[in-house]
């Protein structure tokens, strides 16, 4: 069955875009079939494309995020997906403060760093404050693959 995973982070512009286009070619490389998109706790950036620096980043590493165009989480977002992987702690709040409000029904809110345990972080680091793009990459390629390795392990587990 087809998995839908949504990444989310603060403004939709640098993390969780980066994290959706990543995932994306390394679950079609792997064979997983997924859908994937993002979508960020604040709404200052909607139907922007992503941080020209992060766009230029990715593009060195053969990823392309220039036809993504930022959204604002929605409380059916938790519905309509079935894993929600946030980027840092303050993302888990507000991902959960808005699935509160809501009654609470859905995929429960994760942090994406938690399938990359040797990375060194549990929240992603913001490359809008540090410049560092490059880590970005880093940590979504980690995470990501190890994404890809738990969601494979679940579609052989019996009776999955
Ligand atoms: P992101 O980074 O959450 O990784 O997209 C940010 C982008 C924009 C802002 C904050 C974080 N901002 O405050 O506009």
């Amino acid at each position: 069955m087809t998995q839908r995973i949504l990444f989310v982070c603060l403004g939709n512009i640098c993390r969780s875009p980066t994290a959706e286009a990543v995932f994306r070619v390394l679950a079609g490389a792997a064979g997983l079939p997924v859908t994937v998109d993002s979508a960020g706790t604040g709404g200052w950036h909607v139907g922007e494309p992503p941080h020209p620096p992060m766009v230029a980043a990715a593009a060195r590493r053969g990823y392309d995020l220039r036809v993504l165009r930022a959204r604002q989480l929605v409380a059916a977002d938790f519905t309509r997906f079935d894993h929600v992987l946030v980027m840092d702690g303050s993302n888990l709040r507000d991902a959960r403060a808005l699935q509160a409000r809501a009654g609470g029904q859905g995929a429960r809110p994760r942090l994406f760093l938690d399938h990359a345990p040797g990375c060194g972080f549990r929240d992603m680091p913001d490359p809008w404050y540090s410049g560092d793009f490059d880590r970005t990459l880093d940590l979504v390629e980690a995470a990501s693959q190890g994404l890809i390795a738990w969601l494979a392990a679940q579609r052989q587990a019996p009776g999955a």
